[in-house]
């Protein structure tokens, strides 16, 4: 066991609990498990901990809960020497530097699972919302212009029995599939594994090279982590090679896709339409896409409903809990870096 977990312990029986800065106030599922372990301090302020906030407050801290919006990184590990565990309520967790995280010997987690089926609903959502121009006739009907049904208002492309490509074949790409059985698409997807010939299977999945599925698929789903690999995977060259009639859907990271490149895409009507809930430069949108009527974007929400957004929170308490009970945090990500049993 870690040296570092025996300091946490020690400090737990002695007279004071271990410190933690939670960078929200949590839901109270979450706030239970941290309350009963730590003194915590909430970031109550309905707006975003500054960053100057965060390094001083976490400063004289065991641990940490954050969000995806913020860094831990060199700066951050070097302000916070007594830092054990820095817990991010989000599956993805490109906002952590996990190799720094290791060399300040301090444990990084994230909430993996819990959210994979929310977010597969919600990139169905915005694959179908798009597909059949859902937001444009509600914005329609609500300008008080609608005159009456006619026979070529508001037509969309079909989605049953189209080509589904699903670029990342992870739980949430394969929660993507799942849903599409009953739209008798063909299912394409490309990773950098194969998934189990089983998986394949039962999801009626064809595996093909990232050029197939762009110049095949008639909607394309993004579900890759953010790393130097993705970053801009959706670029001028790639959308070149997919179908005019064709619709892109983002619920991963921002940065996988690059906005302008899109924007150029869809005003040369290169393809269809695009869904995005995530955005390079969060909270700014490209300002190209944001009159477009072929472009439906939503305020990174693919995994809020209120059960899984308590479940994550809830989870990342716990890995906290766990860490600070000697235990080995079930989410940890340099586990075996640190030599965690
Ligand atoms: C995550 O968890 O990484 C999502 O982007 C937010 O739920």
């Amino acid at each position: 066991m870690l040296l570092t977990l025996q300091a946490l312990q020690a400090a737990r029986c002695g007279v004071s609990k271990p410190k933690l800065l939670s960078t929200r106030p949590l839901f109270p599922e979450a706030r239970a498990i941290l309350d009963a372990n730590c003194e915590v301090e909430y970031w109550q302020h309905p707006e975003r901990i500054p960053r100057a906030e965060l390094l001083k407050r976490t400063a004289e801290k065991d641990a940490l809960v954050c969000l995806l919006t913020e860094k831990v990184d060199e700066e951050l590990l070097n302000a916070a020497p007594k830092l054990r565990i820095a817990s991010t309520v989000s599956v993805g967790f490109d906002n952590i530097d996990v190799p720094a995280c290791t060399r300040h010997k301090v444990v990084a987690t994230n909430t993996p699972g819990v959210l994979d089926d929310t977010t597969a609903d919600f990139a169905w959502t915005l694959l179908m919302a798009i597909a059949r121009r859902v937001i444009e006739g509600d914005a329609w009907l609500r300008s008080g212009t609608w005159p009456g049904w006619d026979l070529d208002q508001v037509c969309g492309g079909d989605v049953w029995g189209k080509t589904l490509g699903i670029i990342g074949f992870g739980r949430i790409g394969r929660g993507v599939a799942r849903r599409a059985q009953g739209f008798n698409m063909r299912i394409l997807y490309t990773d950098a594994v194969r998934a189990p010939a089983e998986a394949e299977k039962e999801l009626h999945a064809e595996f093909v090279d990232r050029d197939t599925l762009f110049r095949e698929a008639d909607f394309i789903t993004i579900h890759v982590p953010l790393m130097p690999e993705t970053r801009h995977l959706i670029c001028k060259e790639n959308l070149d090679k997919m179908k005019r009639t064709a619709y892109l859907v983002n619920t991963s990271r921002g940065p996988v896709v690059d906005e302008a490149a899109l924007a150029e895409a869809l005003e040369n009507r290169k393809i269809a339409g695009a869904a995005l809930d995530v955005f390079e430069n969060e909270p700014k949108v490209n300002p190209a896409l944001i009159p477009r009527k072929d472009v439906i974007l939503t305020p990174h929400i693919a995994s809020a409903s209120v059960e899984t957004r308590t479940k994550m929170a809830v989870m990342a308490a716990n890995n906290v809990a766990a860490l600070l009970k000697g235990q080995r945090p079930p989410n940890a990500l340099n586990a075996a870096e640190l030599g965690l049993k």
